[in-house]
């Protein structure tokens, strides 16, 4: 016998539970780090006006088309757009595969420095550890990326297992609201160091000189990756919301936190960045090195109550994460759940353990494993990255959200019929600000061009990841 469908409990279940899913590694480890890399201010300011113009509108148009079908991306793309649509759903449903993957072996790694924190604040910081190759050891050590990748994904298997409402929104209830506070009492800290105006000069007021074309390219497909747009996440989560929820204000909501939270985490890095004598001029290259390595020392050495900070910001991190992981394995499960037939409980393991197979092989893929460690796809013409995590990454966030995100707007702007997507949005009332007309044409032009956009540079050769 079917299950009958599981929905959000409550008004907030939604909001937590896709706040929770666009609030995660994109926000803390990503953003930050390429915020820095593109010199701040202007790029800050167009990365807010593509979540704008482009997340904001596809957002919408992710959570209405799961809503109105009541059923998770690879059916709702059938039933709202058309039998032949039900790939757009597939193709999100194997990018999550990919995804989650790769993306649990690095949520993993917030374990390890919470463990390295937690021994550090209790034991004493010994001043002399060279911190980079102590996490270089980390990530080539095979048995334990193994045990940090299976902890995490066992983690994100059993809330999926538990269902919508008792473990997805459960979780979320839980999580939100303890992340926004660590990163409250994290930023307080950060703001009353002496870096703290340079930080926030540097993060918003824009210099228009040094802002290059492809910059703008990179705030374009990370809007994409931080408010997990592209592979049918708030489709399948837009599915459990009953249709008294209003998906303009809840789109809106979700937005406006994970902006603000991406904004918040670099505020708390450049200050402490900024606070550091020599260390803004040392930093560069590793994107893994900002949150992993150079935090790390700094609460030890600069930061008020870093001994107690400092675990508790990897604990951050790691919540961040689950609530993001959850929400991936939630595309792959919902897809076995509602098209095939299968239990939730069987779909869960069954989608985990799969996912789990491609953790394994980018778990062993960053020094444990020659084989896998020196992987490239189409050789060096592939970003020219390394290892098979590298390359799933190149290959989700280049290529897999963005086509996915594009097939989106098209459904959502041209096939889907003006009456319908209509009729849903003024369902309830939409906020006062809100006009369907300018939505429409958001959906129908600017965010398709843009992204558009984004997969011709890419074909040119310019790396996202
Ligand atoms: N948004 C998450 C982050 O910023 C990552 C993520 C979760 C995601 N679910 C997704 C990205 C679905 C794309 C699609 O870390």
């Amino acid at each position: 016998m079917p299950e009958p469908r599981d929905h959000w409990s409550s008004r907030a279940g939604f909001v937590l539970a896709a706040a929770g899913s666009a609030v995660g590694l994109g926000n803390l480890w990503k953003f930050p780090y390429i915020a820095w890399e593109n010199d701040g201010g202007a790029f800050v300011l167009v990365y807010l006006i593509c979540v704008l113009v482009v997340g904001l509108p596809i957002m919408i148009a992710e959570i209405l088309l799961g809503r109105a079908s009541q059923v998770s991306a690879v059916g709702a793309f059938k039933k709202m757009i058309g039998k032949r649509w039900g790939f757009v759903g597939g193709l999100g449903v194997l990018t999550g595969f990919i995804m989650l993957g790769y993306y649990s072996v690095i949520a993993g790694w917030s374990i390890r420095n919470f463990v390295a924190c937690m021994r550090w604040s209790i034991g004493g910081f010994p001043a002399d550890t060279d911190l980079a190759a102590g996490f270089t050891a980390f990530v080539g050590d095979g048995p334990l990326q193994l045990g940090t990748t299976f902890l995490f994904m066992a983690a994100t298997i059993f809330v999926v297992y538990r269902g919508i409402g008792r473990g997805i929104e459960r979780l979320a209830r839980w999580l939100m609201p303890a992340l926004l506070a660590i990163l409250a009492v994290l930023l307080v800290s950060a703001m009353s160091m002496e870096g703290a105006g340079r930080a926030l000069n540097f993060l918003f007021r824009p210099n228009f000189s040094e802002l290059q074309w492809t910059s703008v390219l990179e705030a374009l497909g990370h809007s994409f990756f931080t408010l997990s747009l592209g592979m049918g996440a708030m489709v399948t989560y837009g599915s459990y919301m009953s249709r008294k929820e209003s998906v303009v204000r809840s789109s809106l909501i979700v937005v406006v936190l994970d902006t603000g939270i991406a904004l918040v985490a670099s505020a708390i890095m450049f200050s402490v960045i900024f606070s550091t004598a020599g260390l803004a001029e040392s930093l560069g290259k590793s994107t893994v090195g900002m949150l992993f390595i150079t935090l790390p020392a700094q609460f030890y050495t600069w930061i008020p109550f870093g001994r107690v900070l400092a675990p508790l910001f990897y604990v951050l991190v790691g919540f961040a994460a689950l609530t993001s992981t959850v929400s991936i394995l939630e595309v792959v499960t919902s897809y076995f759940v509602d098209q095939r037939g299968v239990s939730r409980k069987k779909a869960a393991l069954g989608a985990g353990g799969g996912v789990l197979a491609v953790g394994i092989l980018c778990a062993l893929s960053n020094g444990a494993v020659g084989a896998l460690s020196n992987f490239t796809i189409f050789g060096e013409s592939f970003g020219g990255k390394q290892g098979l995590l590298a390359n799933l990454d190149h290959l989700a966030s280049n290529w897999l959200l963005p086509v996915g995100g594009f097939l989106i707007t098209l459904c959502a702007g041209w096939v889907l019929s003006r009456e319908v997507s209509a009729k849903e949005l003024a369902d309830p009332e939409p906020p006062g600000w809100f006009h369907y007309g300018i939505w429409r044409f958001f959906i129908r032009y600017v965010a398709p061009i843009a992204v558009g956009l984004i997969i011709v540079f890419v074909l040119l050769g310019r790396d996202f990841s």
